[in-house]
């Protein structure tokens, strides 16, 4: 048995279990989802990770500013939450009492009852990256390491991905000693993992987080267009206790750039978006010309991207770049008498051109 959706791989692994079919420890994939468990376990397994407070209330949270243990920046997030949704950098005890409840704001899926607690983290400093693992009978493969270029400012959304990212041999096995603890932390054994790290300018490797599944944002497209693995094929594989191929076919490079809104309003125009080609294998536009648009609070604002493939690094990103530059949204200011948020209508795109 196998998904993709990270809130069911608690209940995967259960099945799994239950059934004797290749899956994850069920006494520890709860921890590969709530943030609060992750932290507990980083911690007991040697997992180098923020100092990390979980809190239930907004009086816990200024207890700890009353014994001096906030510091700042800090990032307050929901222990349950994914996508960057409510995860907020603070800079002072007020704003992390709003941060707190908009960290309550975002809603689980399947209407399964979230956890209540925030984690108030401490801000790690540096460049961010994520591994992308298949782990079969406890033994890991790390397919690449993936380049995430993340929006600086309150709200930490993911603006693009490339792979496979190069670093030192060293600071490589720093980043892979780190995601190896994890991945053993929260138990996975059979699936695939996305681990989230930022490495310092010293060296220095934090884990973020964990994930018990593929990558989101295109991540499994770009290893499929850049190594030539296909990495579904891969879970299938380990799902049903098969051999797992997952020797590069290619060395190429890979990225996703994402669009986003400038500002909170109504889509009134997209131009100059990249037609598809060869090196462009994908272009997707998320929002309708007219539909709402917010500014960056989680990922599931951004609205489209594209994927732009090639032979290396600097090529692909100088591409990337440039098809970027060339394309313009217009944002129009929200008027009580149009659609809201949420009402199904027909997409138009008749605004949207190359
Ligand atoms: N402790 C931290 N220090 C620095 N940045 C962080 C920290 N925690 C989260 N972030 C930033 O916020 C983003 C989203 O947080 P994350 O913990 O990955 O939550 P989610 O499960 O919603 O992706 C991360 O990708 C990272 O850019
Ligand atoms: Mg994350």
């Amino acid at each position: 048995m196998l998904t993709t959706n990270e809130y069911l791989t608690p209940v995967l692994a259960e099945v799994c279990a239950a059934l004797g079919l290749p899956g994850n420890d069920p006494a520890l994939a709860g921890a590969a989802r709530n943030k609060a468990d992750m932290s507990r376990r980083f911690a007991r397994c040697g997992v180098t990770a923020p100092s990390t407070h979980s809190v239930a209330t907004e009086d816990e949270l200024l207890r700890l500013r009353a014994t001096g243990q906030l510091t700042y920046p800090s990032v307050n997030k929901p222990a349950d939450g994914a996508g960057s949704a409510g995860v907020t950098v603070v800079h002072s005890a007020a704003e992390a009492v709003s941060a707190m409840r908009a960290a309550r704001e975002p809603r689980g899926m399947y209407g399964m009852p979230l956890d209540p607690r925030i984690l108030v983290q401490e801000f790690a400093e540096g460049t961010e990256y994520s591994v992308e693992s298949i782990t079969q009978n406890g033994v890991s493969s790390h397919l690449c390491l993936t380049r995430k270029t993340v929006a600086g400012g309150a709200h930490r959304v993911e603006l693009g991905h490339g792979l496979p990212a190069a670093l030192p041999p060293e600071v490589e096995t720093t980043v892979i000693t780190q995601v190896e603890r994890a991945i053993a932390a929260v138990g996975i054994r059979n699936g695939a993992s996305h681990t989230e790290v930022m490495l310092a300018p010293d060296g220095q490797c934090v884990v973020i987080e964990i994930g018990a599944r593929l990558g989101a944002g295109q991540i499994g497209f770009l290893i499929a267009h850049a190594l030539g693995v296909d990495p579904w094929a891969a879970c299938l594989d380990v799902a049903l206790g098969r051999a797992v191929h997952l020797a590069p076919t290619r060395n190429g490079y890979a990225a996703v750039r994402f669009l986003t809104s400038p500002h909170p309003g109504r889509l009134a125009s997209v131009t100059g978006l990249p037609l598809t080609s060869h090196r462009v294998p994908t272009v997707h536009m998320r929002k309708a010309i007219g539909d709402r648009v917010d500014d960056l609070p989680h990922n599931g604002a951004r609205l489209g991207y594209f994927v732009v493939t090639g032979p290396d690094a600097d090529t692909v990103d100088a591409h990337a770049d440039d098809l970027f530059r060339q394309i313009r949204i217009e944002v129009v200011p929200h008027t009580h008498n149009q659609l809201g948020w949420g009402q199904v209508r027909p997409a138009n795109t008749t605004a949207m051109s190359e």
